[in-house]
Formats: C-alpha cells, structure tokens, sequence
C-alpha cells in the first residue's frame, strides 16, 4: 500500500487523477471501477477537464461502479446512476453501453448480481478501481463484518452509514434506502489496481484503523493491505493520525 499525502483535497485528486488518466493514455479500453460520495467529485472534476482538452478520450472505456441504493431506479434523482451522469458520464464521450451500474430495481437480484460479476469478467477484470471509505471502514458498501470472500450481494447498510449518506437525502436519514447492491470485497481484490481517496479530519480515525488496524472484517478496508497494488491518496487532515515515516508527501 503506497500512502501519498497532499496539502488538499484537490492536489490529492489531482495526483489520483494522472493515474487514471496515465492507464487511459496507455489502455485505450481499460476497465475502471468508479465510486461515488462526496469525495471523487474532484477527480471526477479533473477527468472531465482532461476529456474536454482532448487529453484522453472515453470512447473505448468501459466502467464499473461499486454501487446503487435497492428500490431507486437508474432515474432516480438520488440513484448512484443519476449522480454518475451528473457528474461524469454527460461531460465526457463515453459510450452508454460502455457503462455498468448495479441495477437498483431489479425483480430478481440474485440473477442481477450474478449476472454483473460475469460481466466484469467478460470485460477482462476491473484495471483500475476508484474507492471512497465510509467512516466505519465500508468500501462500496460492503459494511463492517462483511465477509472478504463476499461477492456483488444486497447489503443492509448501517445506522451510521444511513446517517452519513443522509446529506445526499436532503439531510433527513430517513429518505436514505437501507438496503444497496454492491460489487462484494473479493469482487474489489480481484481489480488489479485500486486507488482509494480519503479527505477531512472526519476520515482521520478510520484511515489509521485502515493502515495500522487488524486486518479483519471489522474495518472492511482493512483487506487493502493483502493486495499488491493500492495507492492511498489523502490530505493532511485524513492522514494526521498515521505516523509519518510510512507516507509518501506528493
Ligand atoms: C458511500 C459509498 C462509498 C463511499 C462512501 C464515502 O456510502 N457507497 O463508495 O466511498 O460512502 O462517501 P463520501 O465520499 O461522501 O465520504
């Protein structure tokens, strides 16, 4: 696990941002597996920016989000899939059947889950996989306790994620879905890259437990650690409880 540290948020993404854009120049149909939060926004900024100069182009790649809330439908103001084309999919020249996002209505979700991990490996495997970290450790939504051989499955999401994503429901935890489809943590280990993002004082804590905790199911995150090829991109509010000697200052 390589840890960069930046001054901001936006130099953090900036940073994460020329890995993504550097796998697109070399692998003009790679295979990126896209987060959503508050905390890729920047980046998602920067690759927007990139396309619009001509720097890199989307035409050939395909993605993979982690994520989408059970009972909202790709329409829906507040799914995963509306906030991807928001601020994504409509400012860039990817193709739309280039696009897979878990399927939030689905009448049979065990054939849906099942149907997208055979679509990640018909596409060759997941290159490079974008990852946000809930406050309690969660990557996608695979919640603390989740198994690390779990698949894409329906996840009850926890009170204290309900409570967290409630800022993108008006503030009221009580319109937050209680249950997503996500890629599970083995369909996470199997990309062969991952980058995860992590900005504020507020991810301090769980960051630390991340890197220096146990590795176990009680901070899902903390199985990053088994794999050969993750990048760390925080700020210095997000990195403030590591010890120095182990962070890479960019
Ligand atoms: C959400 C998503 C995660 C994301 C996390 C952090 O629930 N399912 O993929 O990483 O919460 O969100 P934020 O970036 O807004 O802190």
């Amino acid at each position: 696990m390589k840890i960069f540290v930046s001054d901001t948020p936006s130099e953090a993404s900036k940073l994460a941002a020329a890995e993504f854009k550097a796998l697109i120049r070399l692998k003009s149909d790679a295979v990126l597996g896209l987060a959503t939060g508050g905390t890729p926004l920047l980046l998602y900024r920067e690759l927007i920016e990139a396309c619009g100069r001509k720097e890199i182009s989307f035409k050939k790649i395909r993605t993979f989000n982690l994520d989408e809330y059970v009972g909202l439908s790709a329409s829906n103001p507040r799914s995963f899939r509306s906030f991807m084309d928001e601020n994504l999919f409509n400012h860039i020249d990817i193709e739309r059947e280039n696009i897979r996002v878990p399927n939030g209505i689905s009448p049979d979700f065990s054939a849906t889950c099942a149907e997208y991990e055979a679509a990640i490996k018909k596409a060759g495997g997941i290159d490079l996989q974008l990852l946000g970290i809930g406050s309690d450790g969660h990557i996608g939504f695979n919640e603390p306790m989740s198994a690390f051989s779990s698949r894409t499955r329906i996840e009850t999401l926890t009170p204290k994620t309900i409570a967290d994503n409630a800022k993108f429901f008006d503030g009221n935890p009580e319109f937050v879905p209680t249950r997503a489809i996500t890629m599970g943590i083995a369909t996470i280990m199997d990309s062969r890259s991952i980058a995860l993002l992590a900005f504020g004082e507020s991810k301090a804590d769980i960051v630390a437990r991340m890197v220096c905790g146990d590795i176990d199911e009680s901070v899902p995150a903390s199985v990053l650690r088994r794999h050969s090829d993750v990048m760390v991109f925080l700020d210095t509010a997000a990195a403030s409880k590591l010890p120095s000697s182990i962070l890479i200052r960019a």
